[in-house]
C-alpha cells in the first residue's frame, strides 16, 4: 500500500464509501455481471461497498474479495453476510503478494484502489498473473481533475488540489482515471475499452446532490482539512471558503460534474 492511505479507515470514511457505492451503482455497475460458475477476484474490497453489488449482479459466480486491511475485510464479510449473500469468500491479502495459484481467476475487479498505489503497473502485473488467458480485468477509478461546478469557486479548486497533492505525497494518484488506457496497455492487456462515466448533478437530482456532491465528494475533501493545513498546502480560511464553495453547488441553481473511468481489458 502507499505510505499513508489518504482517506484513512475510520467510521466516517466507511460511511462515505457506502454512500459513494450506493449512489453510483447504476452508473458504474450496470454492465458488470459475471457468468455462473466463474471465479472472480475483487482486489481491494475495502468494507465491501462494491462487493454487495458484485454479489447481487453475479449471484452464481464465486467471488473472492481481498484487502490489505484485516479490519476492512472483517467489516466487508459482516456486511455481505448480513445482506444475505453466500457467493463471496473473504481473506486479507496484499495485491503485490497474493498466494493464489497463477491463472486461478476468470475475472478480476478493482475499484478505487490503483489511485492509492505507488506502483499501479506492478499491481496490475501481479493481478494479471492470477488471471486465466481469455479472462477480463475491470478497473474503475475516479479523476479529481475532472471536477467542475457552478458557481465556480477558486478556493474550492484549491481545496480539491490539496487532496490531489496529499494523495500524491502518499504515493498515489488522484487523477489516475485518465491513465487507465495507457497503464493497462503498458502491462500488455488487450482489447482495452475505457468508458468515461460522468456524474452530472443539479437540483433536479436530489439523491445525487445528497449522495454524491455532499456525502461523497465534499465529505472526501472535508476529510483532508487538518492534514492540508498541517502540511502548509493552504490556510484555514481558504480551505473553509473552498468547502463553502462546494456546498454552494448543492443549492437550487448549483451544478456539479465529476467523471469516473471504467476500463475492461482482456488477458490474451
Ligand atoms: C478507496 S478504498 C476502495 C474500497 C472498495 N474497492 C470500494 O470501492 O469501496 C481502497 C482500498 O484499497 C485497499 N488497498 C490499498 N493497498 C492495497 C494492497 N496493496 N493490497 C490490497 N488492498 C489494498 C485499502 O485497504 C482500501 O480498503
Amino acid at each position: 500500500m502507499s505510505k499513508k492511505y489518504v482517506h484513512g479507515y475510520d467510521l466516517r470514511e466507511n460511511i462515505r464509501l457506502q454512500d459513494q457505492a450506493s449512489t453510483l451503482v447504476e452508473l458504474l455497475h450496470s454492465d458488470t455481471s459475471y457468468p455462473a460458475g466463474s471465479q472472480v477476484l475483487e482486489a481491494g474490497c475495502g468494507v465491501g461497498a462494491q462487493t454487495i453489488t458484485l454479489a447481487r449482479n453475479s449471484p452464481n459466480a464465486c467471488i473472492t474479495s481481498i484487502d490489505i486491511s484485516e479490519s476492512s475485510v472483517a467489516e466487508a464479510k459482516k456486511r455481505v453476510e448480513a445482506a444475505g449473500f453466500t457467493n463471496v469468500s473473504f481473506q486479507p491479502g496484499d495485491i503485490f503478494n497474493l498466494t493464489f495459484e497463477p491463472e486461478s481467476f476468470d475475472h478480476i475487479f478493482v475499484c478505487f484502489v490503483l489511485e492509492h498505489l505507488a506502483r499501479p503497473l506492478e499491481a496490475l502485473n501481479s493481478l494479471k498473473n492470477l488471471l486465466k488467458v481469455g479472462g477480463t480485468i475491470t478497473v474503475i477509478e475516479g479523476d479529481h481533475g475532472s471536477t467542475y461546478f457552478y458557481p465556480d469557486n477558486d478556493a474550492a479548486h484549491q481545496a480539491i488540489q490539496c487532496q490531489i497533492e496529499l494523495q500524491k505525497r502518499a504515493g498515489g494518484n488522484a487523477n489516475i482515471g485518465r491513465e487507465l488506457y495507457p497503464i493497462l496497455n503498458a502491462v500488455d492487456f488487450s482489447s482495452i475499452y475505457v468508458s468515461p462515466r460522468m456524474v452530472y448533478v443539479d437540483a433536479s437530482k436530489p439523491h445525487l446532490v445528497e449522495g454524491f456532491t455532499k456525502n461523497t465528494f465534499t465529505a472526501m475533501i472535508e476529510g483532508v482539512r487538518e492534514s492540508s493545513i498541517e502540511a502548509g498546502l493552504i490556510d484555514e480560511n481558504t480551505f473553509d471558503e473552498g468547502i463553502k464553495g462546494l456546498y454552494r453547488t448543492i443549492e437550487m441553481d448549483g451544478v456539479f460534474c465529476y467523471t469516473f473511468f471504467k476500463a475492461i481489458a482482456l488477458k490474451q
